[in-house]
């Protein structure tokens, strides 16, 4: 079969051949695969950062973010069936903590964890992929279209849920309902696709979202915010600390620039009692310079919280295809605008290597139903 594969370290990045993947075990699940998103993480690892290849090998199969159709089934599987839809999750355990024990890699307490398309084990960018079942989430057949969304939103679920709970366990009004989205003032700062569908969420629990960027109000980024409901800041005209004196300071902060200055800076923009979320991961290395005392005793004595959230577990990618089925309801069609770039297998050191001012999510398609 086909694989896209990189040299780690380098920025080559060529489609090879590979054996086809066969199950070896009853709990494993072959799926073919349809679509295969690119985010920051690929375009990373493709120009020589971030990424680790399987012990003993020089390269590695990227692509993290699959969309399948199941194939094959070992005699054990019961969460998904041949002929259905599915993705599988990015993280493998370390064996060896407890968090692992419980499924819960994404939040592995030894750090000896492996991801697929990232550190140690190869990706999901090749015709055929086989991951044991514990991995694989179903994805329903109206939500086709987009479903390739699915990991990113789980990363969205995840640090939504995460801030979500810690309000819930601090303030006490928070515990006293579970919508306490609803109605709060949130900003979502950098609008890819990660701030997209942060900013997607919110509006579904019934925030009032505000999206934060530095491009043109009348681009597609921002106009796809405006169509569900957010309302876009430009921060080229609205500097991070006259975020609060202008719109208000923001009970919820969701960050995915990873502009490490504007992300600190923007705490700033925090209520009181207000949480910030950061999911950005900063390409490289970076020295920024920050009023370190004043936000430093802000976020004590504003009893902020700051958390960073990285990954998801399976339930974070049954929230996602649960707010899939839900947004596509709400906006049909909508969802679709959010991929703007297709590319064959042939074409990904192009797709990898470059970034068109209006691209929101970038796919490689391997196979069309
Ligand atoms: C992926 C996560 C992964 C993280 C760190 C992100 O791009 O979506 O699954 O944990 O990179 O490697």
């Amino acid at each position: 079969m086909n694989a896209i594969v990189i040299t780690p370290g380098t920025s080559t990045v060529r489609v090879v051949q590979r054996p086809d993947p066969v199950i070896a075990r009853p709990d494993e699940v072959k799926v073919r695969t349809l679509q295969v998103g690119i985010c920051g993480t690929d375009r990373e690892e493709a120009s020589g950062g971030r990424a680790e290849a399987p012990e003993g090998r020089t390269e590695l199969v990227l692509g993290h973010e699959i969309l399948g159709e199941v194939v094959e089934t070992g005699s054990a599987v019961t969460r998904v069936r041949p002929g259905d839809l599915a993705v599988f999750t990015v993280r493998r355990g370390c064996g060896r903590c407890l968090p692992c024990a419980m499924n819960r890699s994404d939040m592995c307490l030894t750090g000896e964890f492996r991801e697929r398309g990232i550190r140690g084990l190869d990706g999901f960018q090749a015709e055929y992929v086989v991951d044991r079942e514990e991995y694989v989430v179903r994805i329903p057949g109206e939500i086709a279209a987009i479903g390739v969304l699915t990991e990113p939103l789980s990363i969205v679920e995840k640090a939504i849920d995460e801030a979500v709970r810690i309000q819930f366990a601090r303030l006490p009004a928070a515990s006293a309902t579970p919508d306490w989205l609803h109605g709060r003032r949130c900003l979502v700062a950098g609008l890819g696709p990660i701030g997209l569908l942060a900013a997607m969420v919110l509006v579904l629990r019934g925030a009032e979202v505000h999206g934060l960027d530095i491009v043109d109000p009348d681009t597609p980024r921002p106009r796809w915010l405006e169509h569900i409901g957010g309302s876009y800041v430009d921060g080229r005209t609205l500097p991070a600390e006259e975020i609060a004196t202008k719109l208000g300071p923001m009970e919820l902060l969701f960050e995915s620039t990873g502009a490490p200055r504007l992300a600190f800076n923007l705490l700033e923009a925090l209520a009181l009692n207000g949480v910030y979320v950061l999911t950005g991961i900063p390409a490289g290395h970076c020295v920024a310079q920050l009023p370190a005392c004043d936000l430093a005793r802000d976020l004590v004595l504003d009893n902020q919280v700051m958390i960073g959230s990285v990954n998801a577990a399976r339930g974070h990618f049954q929230l996602a295809v649960d707010d899939l089925v839900l947004a596509q309801l709400r906006w049909p069609g909508h969802l679709e605008r959010l991929i703007t770039d297709r590319f064959s297998p042939e074409d990904a050191p192009d797709a990898l290597h470059r970034h068109s001012a209006d691209e929101i999510k970038a796919v490689i398609e391997w196979y069309a139903r």
